[in-house]
């Protein structure tokens, strides 16, 4: 059994890119992981690989903008597993749009996607939390919520809602601190994903010159960061906005 052997965890967006890395690593750490996210085919199949071992891992298929239907989901993890002890906020994902042809729908769906789900995911499991006096959140945000959009132009709807994910993060981190809950967020920047893979050389090469340490993150550095967070020892640390971005917003 890992260190966190008996741990129940929640990731949003666990089928993605750097959810499914933190899913892993968490699960390679000995926890119980429900893996929600909108895409429940990719979900089902992660978890299929990755149930088996004693732990759970189980899939939740969901869309995090719908607040009902995130709660309809959730509550059979809580139910069922007697509650959750750590939630990461990883569902996300950022449209590039120039500010002077933003429309209504396109702000509204970033919103949606980047604040919304994490307000609606850290409601569903908050209360019993607290009931418990037991809590680790930790909130993937972005760079471009302390930074701008510096690294992607035209991502002023993805940064305002990531800053809002900042904004809730230190709040909440406030309001629970003394109820055994810690509430922490990351701010990445420009991480080794597939969404990568297709930069030309060029664009590759503009954006590590604007990263001091000329690399992308790596998404396991990325998820070994959350389970820090996620870890006993991370007890006394909350509300903090912890860049990963190779000095990129200095
Ligand atoms: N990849 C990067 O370079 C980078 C940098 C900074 C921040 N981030 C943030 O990290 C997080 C993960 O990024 P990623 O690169 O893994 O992206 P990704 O697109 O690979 O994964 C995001 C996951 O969220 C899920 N999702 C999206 N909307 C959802 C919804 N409404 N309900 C439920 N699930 C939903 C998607 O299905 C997907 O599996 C995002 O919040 C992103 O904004 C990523």
């Amino acid at each position: 059994m890992g260190s966190f052997g008996g741990r129940r965890v929640l990731v949003t967006g666990g089928a993605g890119a750097l959810g499914s890395v933190i899913v892993r690593s968490f699960v390679a750490a000995g926890a119980d992981v429900a893996i929600l996210d909108l895409d429940a085919g990719r979900a089902g199949a992660l978890a299929d690989e990755l149930d088996g071992n004693g732990q759970r891992v189980r899939p939740v298929g969901a869309d995090l903008t719908d607040h009902d239907a995130t709660l309809a989901a959730i509550t059979p993890v809580l139910d069922g597993w007697g509650g959750i002890d750590i939630l990461v906020n990883a569902a996300g994902g950022g449209t590039v749009k120039p500010f002077a042809e933003m429309d209504a729908a396109t702000w509204r769906v970033q919103m949606a996607r980047n604040l919304d789900s994490v307000f609606h995911a850290t409601r569903a499991v908050l209360p019993d939390m607290l009931e418990r006096r037991d809590g680790r959140i930790v909130n993937i945000a972005s760079v471009a919520a302390i930074a701008g959009g510096r690294l992607v132009r035209g991502a002023t709807a993805y940064a305002t809602a990531k800053a809002g994910v900042v904004g809730l993060t230190k709040a909440l981190a406030i309001e629970v601190a003394e109820r055994g809950v810690t509430v922490n967020a990351l701010a990445p920047g420009a991480q080794a994903t597939p969404g990568r893979d297709n930069d030309t050389p060029e664009r590759r090469e503009a954006l590590l010159a604007q990263i001091p340490t000329r690399l992308l993150g790596e998404p396991q550095h990325l998820a070994d960061v959350v389970l820090f967070l996620a870890s006993a020892s991370a007890v006394n640390i909350t509300g903090v906005v912890l860049p990963l971005d190779g000095g990129h917003s200095i």
